[in-house]
């Protein structure tokens, strides 16, 4: 279930002052703040497991829907299991604060992954969940947990796959947040 808490960006130990499961506030609240998320019907024909081909097919109308707007020309499927080898170190390199001059933006067609985006003098951390489409704007400081056993699948839009690289802010705020398990 899609979920999200608010805290301050500030104090040793942040206590949350909003949060929600409830997709309508959580939109609102981010909407707020200048990020994108939506709920996505699911498409129940999709298997679990199904290819990346399959995926970008059953989500052609709403990957086109997006792309209608003028950006992302390029979208790809990825998927995450818990025993991928390299999860680990998949895992440490989004943990630590950083931005992209890119926006990223992600649907879950299955599982989840965290996103906390450090905003102003707040901290959100959003639980993303199956049928959860998110934008981040690009320069948003932000860091993202897929847990120590990661498991989704997710379509990613691009507007240039290449310039999409992690600037890393330096600043150890992640540390002071809570983490997947
Ligand atoms: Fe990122």
């Amino acid at each position: 279930m899609s979920h999200l808490q608010i805290f301050p960006a500030s104090g040793s130990h942040p206590l949350p002052s909003f949060a929600s499961n409830d997709p309508a506030l959580i939109a609102a609240e981010l909407a707020e703040r200048g990020i994108g998320f939506e709920r996505w019907p699911a498409h129940q024909e999709l298997p679990a497991g199904a290819s990346a081909d399959a995926v970008l097919t059953a989500y052609a109308a709403e990957i086109a829907r997006v792309q209608s707007r003028g950006t992302y020309p390029t979208v790809d499927a990825i998927r995450m299991t818990p025993d991928h080898p390299d999860r680990a170190a998949l895992r440490q390199k989004f943990l630590a604060e950083h931005t992209h001059a890119e926006d990223e933006v992600r649907f879950f067609v299955e599982g989840e992954g965290l996103f906390c985006l450090h905003i102003d003098n707040e901290v959100l951390q959003v639980l993303c969940t199956a049928d959860d489409w998110i934008s981040v704007p690009a320069g948003t400081k932000h860091w993202f947990d897929m847990g120590s056993a990661p498991t989704f699948c997710a379509i990613r839009f691009f507007d240039n796959p290449e310039g999409w690289v992690a600037q890393f802010t330096g600043d150890a705020i992640a540390e002071r947040y809570p983490l997947l398990a």
